[in-house]
């Protein structure tokens, strides 16, 4: 199977237990995680509409893996309508149409502007339609191999602030399910635990659409990692009562300031890790780092309420018509932040001086 092109020196040093996303006879395809831990369901597609859709019901959901996906996506049609176009103004506004839509699925994740402008880029490549797809495939499989070479990256460099014994609270899914492969904290969890560090794992449950009760569990049950769930509600209590060494959780969104825009739920945890002086890191990849962006120009999605008043997606547990807000992502403010994990190493503050740096390097 290609799902992949290529992992040099990374594909035998570390096994690829869970993957969410990745590239297989000309198509992209994904293990629907709106599903998990209940089905293992495996979609492919070429047509970008679907990977739109799929994205925006959060079936592919994290952001890198929503970068990846919608990379893949624009190859996967790129290389399928080659004999349907007529000529290259054609096939270039074909494969505009198709960024556009995948563009408009979810505002937050800074990763998903970054692929496709990358895959955009190649646009402005060639003057023949084989070759622009040919060079759509090739950038979009690069994409998939940095995500995973980055997480790698990432992992070890993590994995050095990880103490033999350590519990470790996140928040969300930032494992090898919201990723290529590994996971951005994923990384640093299994990578300290390949190290044989005896590491424990609490996963808040992530309302409201659980992507750590049903994600963090199903992923790290599979290696054998130990795992706890708690609600939401309980962090500030278990923070407070020294259960927890270190918070690690990932970004959808780093500003140039070092904000860290994540999963909703994620400043309440670093609110009380702040008071407790437990350490509070963040695991994201240069992709999610937005130096363009102040705080003030990022968009946070605001999800269907629904999800709120039901759970699982049907059962409800209020009154059907109750107002309820969905924010999908909240800000945590630098200075409650002890560090930035990327996969150019680790960031201390003041971030706005020191993220900067390692893009030049
Ligand atoms: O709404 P989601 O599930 O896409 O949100 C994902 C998160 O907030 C993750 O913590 C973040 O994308 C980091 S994923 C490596």
């Amino acid at each position: 199977m290609l799902w992949c092109n290529g992992l040099g020196e990374y594909e035998s040093k570390y096994p690829i237990i869970v993957k969410a996303v990745w590239w297989e006879k000309g198509e992209v395809c994904w293990i629907n995680t709106s599903k998990l831990p209940f089905e293992e369901e495996v979609k492919c597609s070429k047509d970008p509409n679907v990977v739109a859709r799929a994205i925006k019901s959060m079936e592919i959901r994290g952001a890198p893996a929503i970068g990846v996906a919608a990379a893949l996506a624009v190859a996967a049609y790129a290389s399928s309508i080659t004999y349907e176009v007529k000529n290259v103004s054609e096939y270039i506004t074909k494969i505009e149409e198709a960024i556009n839509t995948l563009w408009r699925t979810r505002p937050t994740a800074h990763n998903l502007f970054w692929a496709l402008n990358r895959v955009k880029n190649v646009l402005r490549t060639g003057y023949d339609i084989d070759s622009l797809a040919k060079n759509i495939v090739a950038e979009a499989l690069n994409i998939l191999k940095e995500d995973i070479e980055a997480n790698i990256r990432m992992g070890e460099y993590g994995a050095k602030l990880v103490d033999d014994g350590d519990t470790i609270l996140t928040h969300c899914n930032a494992g090898a399910l919201a990723t290529a492969a590994f996971g951005t904290v994923g990384a640093v969890i299994r990578i300290a635990w390949y190290k044989g560090k005896n590491i424990k794992v609490i996963t808040t449950e992530t309302r409201p659409v659980l992507q750590g009760a049903r994600l963090n569990t199903w992923e790290y049950t599979r290696e054998g990692i130990p795992i706890t769930l708690i609600t939401d509600n309980m962090a500030g209590y278990v923070i407070r009562k020294r259960l927890v060494d270190k918070v690690f959780v990932g970004a959808d969104r780093i500003t140039r300031e070092g904000y860290v825009v994540n999963k909703i739920g994620t400043y309440m945890i670093a609110l009380a890790a702040s008071r407790n002086n437990i350490p509070f890191y963040s695991v994201a990849p240069t992709s999610t780092i937005d130096l363009g962006s102040s705080i003030n120009d990022v968009v946070i999605e605001e999800r269907d309420p629904d999800e709120v008043r039901k759970v699982l997606g049907k059962y409800l547990i209020t009154l059907p018509n109750i107002p309820a807000l969905n924010y999908a992502f909240d800000i945590t403010d630098p200075d409650l932040v002890t560090a930035i994990v990327t996969d150019k190493g680790i960031v201390y503050p003041p971030y706005s001086k020191n993220l900067p740096k390692i893009f030049k390097e």
